[in-house]
């Protein structure tokens, strides 16, 4: 069920950022289709451009490795087209990649707590970072540590524990109004709204 909400127009890159199980290739897929957007998941070029799959690329490379990897492929992605980019949880926090999504896409970070990151990882176990230890206490950790940097994005947005386009719609209202922001602080030109049809 989709609601007949604003629909902000869109001219850069969005970009969703967050911890995993914040939910982003979910939110992103379904956002990408409400806005008539490509969706582009960061994390499947990486393994399409490595060969194999993240768990082997950490495994056979180090994180090093899977780091630069996944810097070069999202400053590619960025020079594409405008369309909604699922990022890694690690990928904003490099300092050249943030300095890239800010100069090209619009950041939005998808906030979720503790109890509802370690329900949503239980899922699958497809994580090298959440290999070696208790998922929950890994998890913790790593809200201390990403948080504070997550929060330099453009919009903030709660990733819910209902269905997703609660959550979907959440981001298109955070959007636009971030938009109406920035249209008001640089004139009536692009970018501006649009009503769904
Ligand atoms: C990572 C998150 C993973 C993946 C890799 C490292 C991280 O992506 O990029 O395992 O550093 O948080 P998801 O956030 O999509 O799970």
């Amino acid at each position: 069920m989709t609601s007949n909400r604003v629909r902000p127009r869109i001219e850069c890159s969005i970009v969703l950022v967050g911890l995993m199980g914040a939910g982003k290739s979910a939110i992103g897929r379904r956002l990408a289709s409400r806005l008539g957007m490509p969706f582009v998941d960061a994390d499947a070029e990486i393994e399409r451009a490595a060969g194999c799959s993240i768990s082997d690329i950490f495994e056979l490379h180090g994180e090093a490795a899977f780091r630069d990897g996944e810097r070069r492929v999202i400053a590619r992605l960025l020079s594409r087209p405008a369309h909604v980019l699922a990022t890694g949880g690690g990928a904003f926090m490099d300092p050249e990649t943030r300095a890239a999504i800010r100069a090209k896409g619009m950041s939005v970070w998808l906030r979720a707590d503790l109890d509802l990151l370690v329900s949503r990882v239980s899922r699958r176990s497809n994580r090298p970072l959440l290999a070696g230890g208790e998922p929950r206490e890994i998890l913790r950790r790593l809200i201390a540590e990403r948080h504070p940097v997550y929060a330099e994005a453009d919009v903030v947005v709660d990733s819910m524990d209902g269905p997703h386009e609660q959550t979907v719609d959440a981001v298109l209202d955070a959007i636009a109004a971030h938009l109406d922001v920035r249209r008001r602080e640089t004139g009536p030109e692009p970018p501006s709204l649009g009503i769904e049809a």
